[in-house]
């Protein structure tokens, strides 16, 4: 059975996290002396450490409660405050299937936490037969998939995915960075399903706005609050939060970008296909072949 209390760090069970000013009063009105801000400027006051308002529309977007999203500075920072949950350095370990992206294992690395690695099987799939006994290990707290996986470009297969969700006791975290991409819908309705799962998905790549660092992990209220409790209080800036905020307006341009990528996605695929040196490419459920 999963057991999200016994899965976190005791230390991080009993942290007494920061409380910044913004956390006592969060109002608008009035004059505010609590955070030893400048009264002069535009940016002057330290920015909702909750990101209420841009959750509030990703919610809508995302179909997921707001009390079960989290934002970070970009996904690499959810990245980073799971493994700090979950994983004592030093001792705990993390699971990818390579090839995938670099960031799982750069963050284990600062971690401290030793990453086991299984190659993906032949048309980058997992390879079960030998992920399954692994999963028995008391140390493996946390497995990371990539689908669609960066750099293959292709999904995970489904039934993988859910027979890892069922046998694992540790945390699943399935990155979704492509998901917009991709002709399958997200998981991130599965949360009540699996207690364990952790669906990470980014502004950064079909909502093109990767400059403004902002990622979120979507998961069921516990972890969630858990994430709060590490993050750095004021993670995603005044302006990043409202700028994405306008971003997220604009849905009819976000789709029809999204479909103008994926018909030159295939225009591209047609091009290299062509190329006599080029022996196979393979099959893309994101952005890039
Ligand atoms: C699979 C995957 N996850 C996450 C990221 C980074 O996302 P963010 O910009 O939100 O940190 C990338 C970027 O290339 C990616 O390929």
């Amino acid at each position: 059975m999963f057991n999200l209390e016994k899965l976190v760090r005791s230390n991080i069970r009993q942290l007494q996290p920061y409380t910044s000013a913004r956390d006592e009063f969060s109002g608008t009105e009035g004059i505010f002396l609590d955070a030893n801000e400048n009264p002069f400027g535009t940016y002057n006051r330290y920015p909702d450490p909750y990101q209420t308002a841009l959750k509030s529309r990703l919610a809508q977007i995302k179909a997921v409660p707001p009390e079960q999203l989290f934002l970070g500075n970009g996904s690499d920072e959810v990245i980073d405050l799971l493994l700090r949950i979950f994983c004592t350095p030093g001792e705990d370990q993390a699971l990818i299937f390579t090839p995938t992206y670099g960031m799982y294992e750069v963050c284990a690395h600062i971690n401290d936490v030793k990453l086991l690695r299984l190659p993906l099987l032949e048309g980058f799939q997992i390879d079960l037969e030998n992920a399954l006994p692994m999963l028995f290990n008391p140390r493996l707290k946390m497995i990371f998939l990539c689908s669609p996986n960066n750099p293959s470009g292709n999904l995970l297969q489904a039934s993988d995915i859910e027979t890892l969700l069922q046998h694992f006791k540790g945390i699943v975290v399935l990155d979704e960075a492509y998901v917009d991409f991709s002709p399958l819908p997200s998981w991130s309705g599965k949360t009540a399903q699996y207690p364990n799962l952790v669906v990470l998905q980014t502004l950064s790549k079909a909502w093109g706005l990767a400059g403004l660092r902002i990622g979120m992990a979507i998961a069921q209220a516990g972890i969630i609050a858990y994430l709060n409790k590490v993050k750095p209080p004021y993670n995603i800036s005044s302006q990043n939060q409202q700028t994405a905020l306008a971003a997220l307006q604009r849905t009819a341009t976000f789709r029809e970008q999204v479909s103008v990528i994926a018909s030159e996605k295939n225009r591209m695929e047609q091009a290299l296909t062509a190329l006599d040196f080029v022996e196979k490419v393979y099959p893309s459920d994101a952005n890039f072949c």
